[in-house]
């Protein structure tokens, strides 16, 4: 079992990698706000663990309170850290967020965070998931994902896999000397129905 406390800690530790990161996140979810069209937004957090992303940025962006949405986390500690954060527009559902189910009503959402996720599963299961964004997004709504660089790097063929499901690049930030990345990008094609529950992903050790 992952110690995913201690992996948070590295948000707070200015010798890692991980706060530049975490900033380059928030820049995707001010940006994904920013164009997003006028109205209610519906927010999808998987495997969301303390919120650190999205919390603060709904908190300060003049959109901020337009956003309703689910953050899903199994580990029961990180979700109460989360939902002690979360405005009361913002549920935190403890579950399995491998499962289509954990979505039931919030999708398709208007911003996705697929982040700290696609480093911690098999290939297939990235390319499932991906191919499922276009039932996970509205027509128009932003994905932010994230994924290290680490060889074999698999980002080119995970932004491929974005491509073919009618997601258009928005950006891609990697940095020089840094294993980590950050993708986002607007779905241009249909969004589509989820039918019945599936499974997109499961953790491996
Ligand atoms: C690498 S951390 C990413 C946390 C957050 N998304 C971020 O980027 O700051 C992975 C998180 O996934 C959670 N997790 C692992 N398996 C999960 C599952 N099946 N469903 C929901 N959350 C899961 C862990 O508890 C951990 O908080």
């Amino acid at each position: 079992m992952a110690d995913w406390t201690g992996w948070h800690e590295q948000y707070d530790d200015p010798a890692s990698a991980m706060p530049q990161r975490l900033a380059a996140v928030r820049q995707q979810i001010v940006l994904a706000l920013d164009r997003a069209a006028p109205g209610p937004l519906r927010l999808l957090s998987l495997c969301a663990g303390q919120g650190r992303d999205v919390l603060p940025v709904l908190a300060t962006h003049p959109r901020g309170g337009d956003v309703r949405g689910r953050l899903v986390e199994l580990d029961p500690q990180l979700a109460a850290t989360a939902r002690a954060a979360a405005p009361p527009s913002i549920e935190v559902l403890i579950a399995d967020a491998g499962t289509t189910e954990a979505y039931d009503g919030m999708a398709p959402a208007d911003l996705l965070l697929l982040c700290g996720i696609f480093g911690n599963v098999p290939d297939e299961d990235i390319e499932r998931t991906v191919a499922a964004v276009p039932s996970l997004l509205t027509t128009g709504g932003t994905v932010v994902w994230t994924r290290h660089r680490r060889a074999p790097d698999l980002t080119p063929r995970v932004r491929a896999w974005f491509a073919a499901a009618g997601v258009a690049e928005t950006a891609f930030v990697a940095v020089p000397g840094r294993a980590w990345s950050v993708g986002a990008g607007v779905l241009r094609a249909p969004s589509t129905p989820l039918n019945g529950v599936r499974r997109l992903f499961a953790f491996v050790g």
